[in-house]
């Protein structure tokens, strides 16, 4: 949970008459979450933020599971997937079920469509770039390693400052959050969560655009993109306060846990969603007895499916994988370091890793895109040679 946060000029009290210099009325707009209990902010439009001009039905949003193939472990190598395009009706859909998917793009343009996801919560990995989220909430400087959340309904786009431009998109069905146990009864992430407020960066610099024109807006909703033309600057919003907005953790604020002997995965967790959890791999001492093994033990992740994205080279327990590397190790066999990795962990005083793990509690389909970039020799992998 984001932590109460205001920018701008807003009256003294909730839905009370407030003018512009003209007078004229602002137009006041909550944007909540579960209705009118959940999360939610208040924003004052110079405009109506209801004005639509025209609608059109770009296209359905249909990812297509791969046939049906034997069980295994899977390696899906991303560099593979060179060709730039649009930010937001480019990505291509890797693996997915009903509660979450793991998307890519690399941007082909500078400045993306404005874009709200009516549908889906996401957290946007930012694997390489640099630039600014930009949304009716203010701006977000972000640069590699960003986690940049954006719970559902947020019009937002992305304005790239450098010519490197790839996200990784976990896209939510349900509500993303921070993890529960991370909490008090009162919201405030405890002295043992592995981040805190100060790490969350909450949307700054609220610029306002008074503008009429056409402006197209691509919405996702029911797996389909449909394109309005607003009749104002969707920025026109001179102040807001609230508890629902985008917000970024970058991984690298993330404090990792080491302990005398391996610690299990959760202690990396990252986010909760509904049907899944993302954890953060990142560069930490080994743990620190002289008889501890480093390497995980091997294990069977029964009712989770488990996905890594390798967002450098180096990963303790794997070998044959590459920065942009994607591993699916599914529910229903038993996976762990291959051979040679566990006594060579022994000693070690520190990993360079890092990555991002998307762990599901229901089975993934894997897109057919996917499959185009396999490496299909991956469940061989554990075989002495
Ligand atoms: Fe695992």
């Amino acid at each position: 949970m984001p932590v109460y946060h205001r920018l701008g000029d807003i009256p003294s009290k909730r839905h009370k008459i407030y003018r512009k210099p003209s007078g004229e009325l602002y137009s006041e707009e909550l944007m909540g979450n579960m209705g009118f209990v959940g999360p939610s902010s208040l924003l004052y439009h110079v405009r109506r933020p209801t004005a639509v001009r025209a609608l059109q039905t770009i296209r359905e949003v249909k990812w297509e599971a791969a046939p049906l193939q034997p069980l295994r472990h899977r390696h899906f190598r991303t560099k593979q997937l060179t060709e730039p395009a649009d930010a937001i009706t480019g990505r291509t859909p890797l693996l997915f079920n009903n509660d979450v998917s793991m998307e890519m793009v690399r941007s082909a343009g500078e400045l993306s469509p404005f874009y709200r996801n009516a549908q889906g919560d996401e957290i946007v990995y930012v694997s390489e770039g640099e630039g600014v989220l930009e949304s009716p909430f203010g701006s977000i400087d972000f640069s590699a390693g960003d986690y940049l959340v954006i719970p559902r309904g947020i019009l937002h786009r992305y304005r790239f400052i450098s010519p490197q431009r790839l996200l990784l998109i976990i896209e939510s069905a349900g509500y993303v959050r921070t993890p529960k146990r991370y909490r008090n009864e009162f919201g405030q992430l405890t002295e043992s969560s592995p981040y805190s407020e100060r790490d969350i960066r909450c949307p700054q610099n609220l610029e306002t655009h008074d503008e009429k024109g056409e402006f197209k807006l691509i919405v996702k909703k029911a797996n389909t993109l449909t394109e309005m033309v607003l009749a104002y600057h969707p920025f026109d919003v001179i102040g807001w306060d609230g508890y629902y907005y985008p917000w970024a953790l970058n991984i690298g604020n993330f404090e990792p846990r080491v302990g005398r002997f391996h610690l299990p995965p959760p202690t990396h967790q990252t986010f909760e969603g509904d049907g899944f959890v993302v954890c953060s791999f990142c560069p930490r001492p080994y743990d620190f007895d002289p008889d501890a093994v480093p390497a995980p033990y091997s294990h069977s992740n029964v009712m989770s499916d488990e996905v890594l994205y390798y967002a450098n080279a180096e990963f303790m327990s794997r070998k044959g994988i590459e920065y942009g590397s994607i591993t699916l190790h599914p529910d229903g066999l038993a996976h762990g370091p291959q051979p040679g990795r566990t006594e060579a962990s022994i000693g070690q005083k520190q990993t360079n890793e890092l990555a991002v793990m998307m762990d599901t509690f229901r089975g993934l389909h894997v897109s057919q895109e996917a499959v185009h970039i396999e490496d299909p020799d991956y469940y061989l992998s554990w075989l002495d040679s």
